[in-house]
C-alpha cells in the first residue's frame, strides 16, 4: 500500500512515517520544510534503513500534488501538513486559515480528481473547546476553540463532514490528539520548536539542557488535586502507532467516516510531569509557580474507549518514558551540535 504523508517531517509525521515504514507500507513525504529541517530525511532512512520518496513542496499547490498522484498510484493519505503555534494564530489568524484551510483543500480536490478517498487526517482536542466533562467522549458536541489554530481544525473536521455528505464512498478518519510528548527510542528525532518553546515539555527540555533558567508553571490554584492543570500526554510512539491501527481501519472498511480520540485515559497535572522528569532523568528542574495562563482549562482527558474498542489501539508508554525519551532526544540534539 502506497501511503502519501503531508507533512511528513515534522514531530509526529516522521514518528509516524517510522511506523508506516516498519509495517512494510510504501512511503511518500511532502513536506515545505516550514516547520522542520530535512536532515529529518536522513534520520528516518538511519532509524529505518528503508526507503521512501520525497517531494519538497507546499500543499497548498495543487500542481504539485497533481504532479505526485500521476507519478504514484496512492492508496491513502495522511494529511499533517498544517501551522500549530496557538499563539501565533492569534497574531497571524489569516497565516493559519490560509494554510491550514488552503492545503486540506488543494489535497482533498486532487484526491478526488485521482479518485483516491481514503484520509487520516490530524484533528486535535482541542475542538472540545471548553467542554465541562471530566473526560471527553467523541460523542460530546464540538465546542468553540479560543484560537484561530483551534478554528482551522474544526473547520476542517466541518469540511470532511460535508464531503462525506456528498460522497459517501470516502474513507475518512478524524484523530484527536490529546498532548504528545516524547522521542523516539533513538533519540534522533523529537520536538525541537524554533525560539522560546510554548508547550510544557519543550520548554522542560530547555532548562534541563540549561538554554533557559527556569520554568514557570502557570497556576497552583486550580481545582484540581494539587492545584495544577491537568492534560492527557500521550507518547509520541504510541501516537504514530494509532495512525497505523486507523489506516489498517480504513482499508478493511468499504467506506464511512470516523472520530476517534488518541490519548491514554489519565490525567497528569504540570507539578506531576516536572517530578517524574526530576525523578527518572536523575536532575534538578529549576521551576517556580507563576500566574494562570490566560485560556487555561484546568483538566483536559481523553476518554480512548473507542479506539481501543473499534482499532484495537491503546497508549503502552508510561510518563516516564515520555520524560526519559523527550531528555535522550535534547542531550543528543545538544551533543550533535557540539559535535558539528
Ligand atoms: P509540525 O509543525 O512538527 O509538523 C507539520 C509539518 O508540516 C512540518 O514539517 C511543516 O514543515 C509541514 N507543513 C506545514 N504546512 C505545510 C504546507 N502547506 N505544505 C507542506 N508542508 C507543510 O507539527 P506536528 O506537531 O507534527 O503536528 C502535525 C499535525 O498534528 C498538525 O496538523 C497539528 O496541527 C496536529 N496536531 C498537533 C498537536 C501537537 O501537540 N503537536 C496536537 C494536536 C494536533
Ligand atoms: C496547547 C494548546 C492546544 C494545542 C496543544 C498542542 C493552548 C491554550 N492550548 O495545549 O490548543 O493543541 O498545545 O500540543 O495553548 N504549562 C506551564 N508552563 C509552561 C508551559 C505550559 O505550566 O511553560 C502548563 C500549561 O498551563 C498546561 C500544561 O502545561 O496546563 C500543558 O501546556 P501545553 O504543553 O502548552 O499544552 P496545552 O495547553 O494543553
Amino acid at each position: 500500500m502506497k501511503i502519501l504523508v503531508t507533512g511528513g517531517c515534522g514531530y509526529i509525521g516522521s514518528h509516524t512515517v517510522i511506523e508506516l515504514l516498519e509495517n512494510n507500507y510504501e512511503v511518500i513525504i511532502i513536506d515545505n520544510f516550514s516547520n522542520s529541517k530535512r536532515d529529518v530525511l536522513d534520520k528516518i532512512k538511519i532509524i529505518t534503513n528503508k526507503n521512501f520518496i520525497f517531494y519538497e513542496g507546499d500543499v497548498c499547490d495543487n500542481s504539485i500534488l497533481e504532479k505526485i498522484f500521476s507519478e504514484n498510484f496512492i492508496d491513502g493519505v495522511i494529511h499533517f501538513a498544517g501551522f500549530k503555534a496557538v499563539g501565533e494564530s492569534v497574531e497571524k489568524p489569516l497565516m493559519y486559515y490560509r494554510n491550514n484551510l488552503d492545503a486540506t483543500l488543494s489535497l482533498l480536490e486532487t484526491m478526488n480528481k485521482f479518485n483516491c478517498k481514503k484520509i487520516v487526517f490530524s484533528s486535535s482536542a482541542t475542538v472540545y473547546g471548553d467542554a465541562k466533562e471530566a473526560k471527553f467522549v467523541e460523542t460530546i458536541k464540538k465546542g468553540t476553540p479560543s484560537n484561530p489554530y483551534g478554528k482551522t481544525k474544526t473547520v476542517i473536521e466541518d469540511i470532511l463532514e460535508d464531503l462525506y455528505t456528498s460522497d459517501p464512498t470516502w474513507s475518512i478518519t478524524m484523530l484527536r490528539y490529546f498532548n504528545p510528548v516524547g522521542s523516539h527510542a533513538s533519540g534522533l528525532i523529537g520536538d525541537d520548536p524554533s525560539g522560546i518553546p510554548n508547550n510544557l515539555m519543550p520548554y522542560i527540555l530547555r532548562v534541563a539542557v540549561g538554554e533557559l533558567e527556569c520554568l514557570t508553571i502557570f497556576g497552583n490554584d486550580y481545582d484540581t488535586p494539587d492545584g495544577t492543570c491537568i492534560r492527557d500526554y500521550i507518547h509520541v510512539v504510541d501516537l504514530a502507532k494509532g495512525h497505523i491501527k486507523a489506516l489498517d481501519q480504513l482499508f478493511n472498511l468499504e467506506s464511512g467516516i470516523k472520530i476517534y480520540n488518541l490519548g491514554s485515559g489519565k490525567g497528569v497535572s504540570v507539578t506531576e510531569i516536572v517530578t517524574t522528569f526530576e525523578r527518572v532523568n536523575n536532575l534538578k528542574l529549576n521551576y517556580r509557580y507563576g500566574e494562570r495562563r490566560s485560556g487555561d482549562l484546568p483538566n483536559i482527558c481523553a476518554d480512548p474507549s473507542l479506539a481501543l474498542k473499534e482499532l484495537n489501539w491503546k497508549t503502552e508508554k508510561t510518563l516516564e518514558d515520555m520524560c526519559k525519551d523527550a531528555y535522550n532526544f535534547i542531550q543528543m540534539q545538544k551533543n550533535s551540535i557540539k559535535g558539528d
